[in-house]
């Protein structure tokens, strides 16, 4: 991977780079045409990172299908597909990790200790193989794009970050491999987190700013869906994710909600 990046960049050509975890949906596609338009080479990889998953998580089940990804990035013009095994990305030896302090604090990075943690390592790990000068990411994963940006910026890495609006489904469900977790019945109820996202901005047209109201009106939305369990509803400020009680200005709204055992985020910039 790296002998091939430095032959393309001495070329003078520009790499984009997608990192995925693989099981490919429309979401990742939009993320690699994305790449394609701004860029001149796209390399995209595939790796379900193991430190990025709490003991009690999915990393076992998580779906993979190496195959059929190969065939849909060749469709999109994927360049180079770059799926490292773990023992080569963590050989027994690793004791080297990336903490990106504050933004990892709230939000997932409260229900997940040391996820973000693994997040930003491997990303480090992955720039530093693949040397793009740009990097897309989608924006359902918000506090991940916050986290890889801040990253960069602290460390001073030569990759630009580019944040790609979120995919849904027809009736809005935002798009995720994990996804496939779900039954039909849940699938059904897994709609609520758009619809969610929905009700609190007409709420917030309507003149509701008073974020504990607002709350208590979304969860009370949510949970009215059958096999919904929420991990979080939370209103922060879209930059440095500092909790907001009043929505006067743009406001991250973010939601984390279980739907059987499958744990879904979803998230939008209400305007006031
Ligand atoms: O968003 C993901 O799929 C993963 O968190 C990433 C960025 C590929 C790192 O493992």
């Amino acid at each position: 991977m790296k002998a091939w990046s430095e032959r393309v960049r001495r070329e003078g050509a520009r790499i984009g780079f997608v990192p995925t975890m693989g099981y490919f949906h429309e979401g990742h596609l939009a993320l690699m045409r994305r790449a394609k338009e701004l860029a001149d080479k796209v390399v995209v990889s595939i790796f379900v990172n193991p430190i990025q998953f709490g003991p009690k998580e999915d990393f076992k089940t998580y779906p993979r299908d190496l195959e059929r990804d190969a065939r849909m990035a060749e469709e999109v013009g994927v360049d180079v597909l770059f799926s490292p095994p773990v023992e080569e990305m963590y050989p027994p030896s690793f004791q080297t990790f990336v903490e990106v302090t504050e933004l990892s604090k709230p939000l997932c990075g409260a229900k997940r200790p040391g996820h973000f943690r693994g997040v930003a390592t491997v990303v480090l790990k992955l720039f530093n193989i693949v040397s793009p000068q740009l990097a897309v990411f989608g924006l359902k994963d918000y506090q991940q794009y916050l986290v890889i940006k801040q990253m960069v910026r602290d460390l001073n890495l030569d990759v630009e970050i580019v944040g790609h609006p979120i995919v849904r489904e027809e009736d809005g469900l935002a798009m995720s491999s994990r996804n496939t977790y779900l039954s039909p019945a849940e699938r059904q109820s897994a709609r609520c987190l758009y619809q969610a996202l929905c009700l609190a901005q007409k709420r917030i047209k309507e003149g509701v700013q008073d974020v504990p109201v607002l709350k208590e009106e979304l969860e009370r939305f949510i949970l009215a869906h059958p096999f919904t369990k929420i991990d979080y509803v939370e209103f922060c400020d879209p930059e440095t994710l500092a909790p907001v009680a009043r929505v006067e200005q743009e406001t991250l709204l973010a939601l984390a909600v279980f739907v059987g055992r499958a744990r879904l985020i979803d998230n939008t910039i209400l305007k006031p």
